[in-house]
């Protein structure tokens, strides 16, 4: 489906971009990582399964990527289930599994129409393999999309992610590929799923919670963080673009002193 912004995003985007193309502005986020949550207590307001919540969440979804596309912002990375979240009943895990590869399925026309490849982030392996399928095809099918990668944190968390990391370079350190003295921040960060990509400038999360649940512990080192109640169901491009704005007029002084 075409972005049609509606006059408040158009709006939202004339004044964002004016800002961003002033000489002496801060530049636009080149990663907004977001925690979409929020989904079980909309469909729980509403009467509804729970399923239903993560069903309406598929269009926030198109609507931030759309916004990102617009504000052309390079990188988008959501969390859209974590290595905690196979905990849940086995009939929502299953649900979920199944809206996943339909979305994968379903989108690949207006990925490859806005330039958008598709990444996924985790322990992919644990997926159940009709996913692990269609997730392949989809990155395969999007792979020359240039203007911006969405990844999805799919049986993603941070701890695993950061344990294997630490496998990884001591196994290269263990056959002498690799010297304890050469162990840096950025190996340590070619060795985690999100290899090659910038941190993010931004973590959002909806539903009104102040934690981040294992997300990219490692790459929020210096995010800027923006919480807001919505829930994830009821979070659409206009707001996204509040949380751009109120981005942009932050003071990012990564521990030093401004000068
Ligand atoms: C976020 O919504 C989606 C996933 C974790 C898959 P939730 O399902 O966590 O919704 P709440 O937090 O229970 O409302
Ligand atoms: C975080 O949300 C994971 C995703 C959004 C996929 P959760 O709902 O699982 O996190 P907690 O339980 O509130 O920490
Ligand atoms: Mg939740």
């Amino acid at each position: 489906m075409p972005y049609h912004p509606s006059p408040e995003a158009q709006s939202w985007i004339e004044r964002l971009t004016a800002r961003t193309a002033s000489p002496d502005s801060k530049p636009s986020p080149q990663h907004v990582a977001i925690i979409m949550d929020g989904n079980g207590r909309w469909a729980g307001e509403r009467g509804l399964p729970r399923i239903e919540g993560h069903r309406a969440g598929i269009q926030s979804v198109r609507s931030i990527a759309q916004a990102c596309r617009k504000l052309n912002i390079p990188y988008l990375t959501l969390y859209a289930f974590s290595t905690e979240n196979w905990k849940r009943p086995r009939s929502e895990v299953a649900a979920l599994m199944k809206l996943l590869r339909d979305f994968l399925r379903d989108e690949i026309p207006e990925m490859l129409e806005n330039g958008i490849r598709l990444r996924g982030l985790g322990n992919l392996s644990q997926l159940p393999l009709y996913v692990q399928y269609q997730l392949e095809k989809t990155r395969r099918a999007t792979q020359a999309g240039r203007d911006m990668q969405l990844s999805l944190a799919l049986s993603y968390g941070s701890r695993d992610e950061i344990t294997r990391a630490c496998a990884a370079i001591a196994r290269k350190v263990k056959d002498g590929k690799l010297r304890t003295s050469e162990i840096t921040p950025e190996v340590v960060s070619d060795h985690l799923y999100t290899t090659g990509m910038p941190d993010p400038d931004l973590l959002i999360r909806t539903s009104g919670e102040f934690r981040v649940s294992n997300y990219l512990l490692w790459q929020i080192a210096y995010a800027e963080v923006w919480i807001t109640e919505r829930l994830w169901p009821d979070f659409r491009d206009v707001h996204f673009y509040q949380a751009i704005s109120d981005y942009l007029s932050r003071d990012r002084r990564y521990g030093a002193v401004r000068t």
